[in-house]
């Protein structure tokens, strides 16, 4: 069973949530939606913290999400920066992106839709603690 990706909700409900991020620091308030293989739908935004390194990404919160409400596999994840832009997700969230979705999840860019195995070349991923 193939699950459909609607891009355009996957966008409002990023954009949506990035409006929710805690950023007091940064002023970079970052939210990210993505599609799980059941149909449901995951999202975070950053949250910063006066210790500026125990900063969360928004990629954590929608991981985070993404356990705590019942697991599965990403299939499709949209970042968006303030003004809506699609996101570059930093290294760390791009291993995060990788563990729940492998390969062949799809990153929205401003060139299209890029499988992780594009965003993450030649990743390190669980298949090699297997
Ligand atoms: N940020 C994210 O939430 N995700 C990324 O992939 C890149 C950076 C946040 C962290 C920090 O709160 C702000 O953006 C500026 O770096």
């Amino acid at each position: 069973m193939s699950t459909v990706i609607d891009w355009d909700v996957l966008h409002a409900q990023a954009k949506h949530i990035m409006t929710m991020a805690y950023a007091p620091y940064s002023h970079y308030p970052v939210g990210v939606a993505a599609l799980v293989d059941d149909g449901r739908i995951v999202a975070g935004c950053n949250v910063e913290n006066a210790s500026y390194g125990m900063t969360l990404c928004a990629e954590c919160g929608m991981v985070s999400d993404l356990i705590s409400s019942g697991g599965g596999k990403l299939i499709a994840v949209v970042c968006v920066d303030s003004a809506g832009a699609f996101l570059s997700p930093c290294g760390r969230c791009r291993q995060l992106i990788f563990e729940h979705g492998g390969p062949h999840c799809l990153l929205m860019t401003p060139a299209g839709a890029l499988p992780m195995s594009d965003i993450l070349p030649w990743a390190f991923g669980p298949d090699h603690l297997s």
